[in-house]
């Protein structure tokens, strides 16, 4: 089992996303065991994109990221770090597969509405910053269906 974080980026929040965009994890049998709305303020964003500090997007990056709230989820399920991913589509809206969030909802490659922690590690790392008090461990009455 593991746990991942997902973010909802300012832009899917300002174009309304956020329900339908959490739907699709829930949908694919992935369980909600964090939620929370917050505004990233420059440290956190430092914090959290510490790997992108030298490249040529971090500024820009993290003015869009600190520039308006965002919705953080810790999501749980069997190889939840590689699903979220899938679900996700390819970084850049214009190449991500249609099906996906990138694909379905973004043109743009800033504006590509969400971030899923990459590996098992930066999931660990990611998690430990947005949610430092931990997740909530519940056994949701649908894991029989979901799990094996
Ligand atoms: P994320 O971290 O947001 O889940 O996305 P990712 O792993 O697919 O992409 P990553 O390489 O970690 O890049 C982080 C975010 O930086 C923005 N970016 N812009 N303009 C550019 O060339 C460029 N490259 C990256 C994107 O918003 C990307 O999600
Ligand atoms: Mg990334």
């Amino acid at each position: 089992m593991e746990t991942t974080l997902l973010l909802l980026k300012p832009d899917a929040l300002h174009r309304g996303f956020a329900g339908r965009i959490l739907s699709r994890f829930e949908d694919k049998g992935l369980q909600i065991v964090g939620l929370r709305m917050l505004q990233m303020d420059a440290e956190l964003a430092a914090q959290h994109y510490a790997d992108h500090v030298d490249k040529p997007f971090y500024k820009g990056l993290v003015a869009f990221m600190t520039s308006s709230p965002i919705v953080a989820a810790a999501l749980q399920g069997p190889d939840a770090v590689e699903i979220v991913r899938k679900i996700m589509g390819a970084t850049f809206g214009p190449d991500a597969e249609s099906g996906s969030i990138r694909g379905d909802f973004s043109c743009t490659k800033t504006y590509n509405l969400v971030h899923g922690s990459d590996s098992p590690e930066s999931a660990e790392r990611e998690l430990a910053l947005f949610f430092p008090d931990g997740n909530l461990d519940w056994e949701p009455t649908q894991g029989r269906w979901t799990r094996e």
